[in-house]
């Protein structure tokens, strides 16, 4: 049995902080995936099972996690002597062509490190370390390796939602975590999801329904709810979670300079996530667990 670990990744959208409430919603499975992995916060965070995989559309996000799961010491070797300045961001940033598969994950892999909440998005790519809170570099390695020993095994793919879809066993299990219905998500992916998208995987979906196990997140919204009118439950979740914002340049600079206090810093780095869980089973939830619903908080 593989141990539970934090995804390896900062990974916009990830659900670190609600891992919780949807790891007590998973049926006992021995397929998993998930179409839409990103940081794959989940994965990380369940054991594994007889047959795992992993598939986003990015394919820089992918090449990360191969070279990860079959070449960590390279990845590792390559990061080295590696330090988190605003200087190397901007030159991985800027300048940096990576000239092969190795190059192109040092770059991403520094870059998603190092950037204002992992956001990789050039139009929206700064510079966001702060070495109290971030994940320094004498450390990503480990990180590295513990992350290559849970990849083991897993099937990892850069593919279109719709064809791992058509193409995984019966009876598996999936989370399902695509870009929001309301966001602008431009901001933070390579590969936006458009009005179309969202229809294509409801219908997809509704096609599966009978052979797959599915647990879907999405936004609270009207729309998404009638696309899935013919879902078994639609569970109103809603989270707690801390926004590093030392991060945030101006809140940092303000804080020297006496502007604002600790305890304010604190409070703003709150924030709610309010999501629906959109599920084509009846969970098995206990009683215990069912409580948390709607008022759950993590932090
Ligand atoms: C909300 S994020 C997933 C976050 C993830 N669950 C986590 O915890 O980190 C959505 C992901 O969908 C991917 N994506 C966008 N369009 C896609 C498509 N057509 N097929 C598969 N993945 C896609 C994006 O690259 C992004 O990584």
């Amino acid at each position: 049995m593989e141990k539970a670990i934090n995804s390896p990744f900062r990974y916009a959208g990830g659900k670190f902080y609600a891992r919780h409430l949807i790891l007590e919603h998973i049926p006992s499975h021995s397929v998993y995936l998930e179409p839409f992995a990103g940081g794959g916060s989940i994965f990380f965070a369940k054991n594994k099972v007889r047959q795992n995989w992993l598939n986003d559309a990015d394919p820089e996000l992918i090449n990360t996690y191969l070279m990860i799961q079959n070449n960590p010491e390279k990845l590792i070797n390559a990061l080295s002597d590696e330090v988190a300045t605003k200087e190397r961001h901007a030159w991985y940033k800027n300048e940096f062509k990576p000239q092969n598969a190795l190059e192109q994950a040092v770059r991403w892999y520094y870059l998603n490190r190092t950037s204002y909440s992992g956001i990789m998005n050039p139009k929206n790519c700064y510079w966001g370390y702060g070495d109290k809170y971030s994940m320094r570099p004498e450390n990503w390695g480990r990180n590295i390796l513990r992350t290559s020993q849970k990849l083991q095994g897993v099937q990892i793919t850069c593919l279109d939602f719709e064809t791992v879809l058509e193409q995984v066993e019966d009876d598996a299990f999936l989370f399902i975590d695509p870009p929001y219905f309301n966001a602008d998500q431009d901001k933070f992916y390579s590969y936006s999801f458009v009005y179309d998208d969202h229809i294509r995987l409801s219908k997809a979906l509704k096609q599966h329904q009978h052979r797959i196990k599915f647990l879907l997140t999405y936004d609270n919204s009207p729309e998404i709810r009638i696309m899935y009118d013919w879902a078994n439950e639609i569970h109103d979740k809603e989270w707690n979670y801390t926004i590093n914002r030392t991060d945030d340049q101006k809140l940092t600079q303000d804080l020297k300079n006496g502007i604002i206090t600790q305890k304010k810093v604190q409070k703003q780095t709150r924030s709610k996530g309010k999501e629906i869980f959109i599920l084509n089973y009846t969970s098995q939830q206990n009683e215990l667990f069912s409580m948390y619903d709607s008022q759950e908080q993590f932090f």
